[in-house]
């Protein structure tokens, strides 16, 4: 086996990310296999486009003739799943590519890896690992009071988003179980951070603001979330990676909870202080809309197993995080200019238009 690893999503947000930050480093091969679906932006991969060790591949994680070759051609030690349709109001208006790619998707890969795997020498099949990644939203959501969620959680999805992870989670349980199959899962919670598309909270509020446009706030906007940089969540990722135990599930989080409106103040006080508006705040701008339906109240992340067990906390705070954060989207508004035209602006108009004024 090369020193060798398959990324799937990797075009995407947190698994660009990961990619960039793994090539950097200088810690091998990467076979970047992606559909390229609205999320998925070559662009985010620009920072590594001539690196030698990284190959990208455009195609579908259910693609088993694809996956079959890969896998023959490359002999990786590992897979990491990040390919997901990923974001919950697109599941609520069109949950079909939802059970397409994460539930269906995820099963013709688990069972094209199953086949590699199972051709491998003892040793080889000993050092594979397959790495999915997952969400807290599986575990459902928390009232106000209830601890954060502990990797012993009851699964309890409420989007059509969660339930389809829930259940890619499940079988990559039953391949370890049934198959003595090398698996480790990762439940994280809300990342934020450069190439982040912006359909979700944090850049559509920055893209918002910058662009004079109202700042939807779903329901009262105090709906809880923990957030994650996703530079943190790509460290964790590598420490699971190289230290985690088979089978086992490791949730990560930032120990950062907070109100989705006081996300959205605090975006706007960096924005007041980095780029001021010649009059009033950009809390100005901030806009009540219909809530989401079932929208989840509060989500948690206990993240100490992770830290007892393999030794990893987030370096960074949400202040030092949204610092750079903001920092980088002023830095790269052609980068914003490319993924807000065509497609985005249609769904915008779909997802707002739909929500009138609270
Ligand atoms: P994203 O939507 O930004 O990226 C997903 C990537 O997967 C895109 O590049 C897309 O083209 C690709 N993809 C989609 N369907 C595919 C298919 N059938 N075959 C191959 N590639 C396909 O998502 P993200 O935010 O980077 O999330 C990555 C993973 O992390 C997902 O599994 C998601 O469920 C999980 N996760 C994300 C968050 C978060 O806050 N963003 C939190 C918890 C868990
Ligand atoms: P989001 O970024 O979509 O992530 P998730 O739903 O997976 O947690 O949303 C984060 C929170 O922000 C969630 O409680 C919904 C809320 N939200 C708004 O209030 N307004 C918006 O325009 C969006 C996209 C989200």
């Amino acid at each position: 086996m090369d020193n060798c690893i398959v990324v799937t999503g990797g075009a995407g947000f947190i698994g660009s990310n990961f990619v960039n930050a793994w090539l950097q480093q200088g810690l091998g091969k990467v076979i970047n296999l992606d559909k390229l679906t609205y999320a998925g932006n070559l662009e985010n991969l620009s920072e590594v486009q001539n690196d030698k060790n990284h190959l990208f591949v455009k195609a579908d994680i259910g693609d088993r003739e694809v996956v079959a070759r890969l896998l023959k051609q490359y002999q990786p030690r590992a897979i990491i799943n990040f390919a997901a349709e990923s974001h919950v109001d697109r599941s609520i208006h069109a949950p079909d590519a939802f059970i397409q790619t994460n539930i269906v998707g995820t099963f013709h890969l688990l069972e094209e890896v199953r086949a590699y795997w199972s051709a491998l020498t003892d040793a080889a099949k000993e050092d594979f690992r397959f790495l999915h990644i997952s969400t807290d939203e599986v575990y459902g959501s928390l009232s106000a009071s209830a601890p954060a969620f502990k990797e012993t959680h009851p699964y309890e999805p409420n989007s059509p988003y969660s339930a389809s992870k829930a259940a890619s989670d499940h079988l990559v349980r039953a391949y370890h179980h049934t198959y003595g199959m090398p698996m480790l899962t990762t439940n994280c919670s809300n990342n934020y951070g450069p190439y982040h598309f912006p359909e979700k909270l944090i850049p559509l509020v920055i893209h918002h603001a910058l662009e004079g446009k109202p700042l939807p706030i779903y329901g009262d906007g105090s709906n809880v979330r923990d957030w994650l940089y996703v530079g943190d969540h790509c460290s964790a990722i590598r420490r699971v990676l190289e230290a985690g135990k088979i089978g086992e599930t490791y949730n990560i989080g930032g120990w950062n909870e907070m109100s989705n409106l006081d996300v959205v103040y605090t975006l706007c006080d960096r924005l007041d202080a980095l780029r001021p508006k010649s009059k009033g705040s950009y809390r100005d701008q901030i806009t009540y809309v219909t809530d989401r339906p079932g929208h989840d109240r509060r989500y948690a992340i206990d993240a100490s197993k992770i830290e007892r067990e393999l030794g990893w906390k987030p370096a960074e705070t949400f202040e030092t995080g949204i610092q750079k954060t903001v920092a980088w989207y002023l830095d790269h508004q052609t980068w914003v200019d490319h993924v807000t035209s065509g497609e985005y602006q249609q769904w915008v108009g779909e997802n707002y238009q739909a929500r009138e004024k609270a």
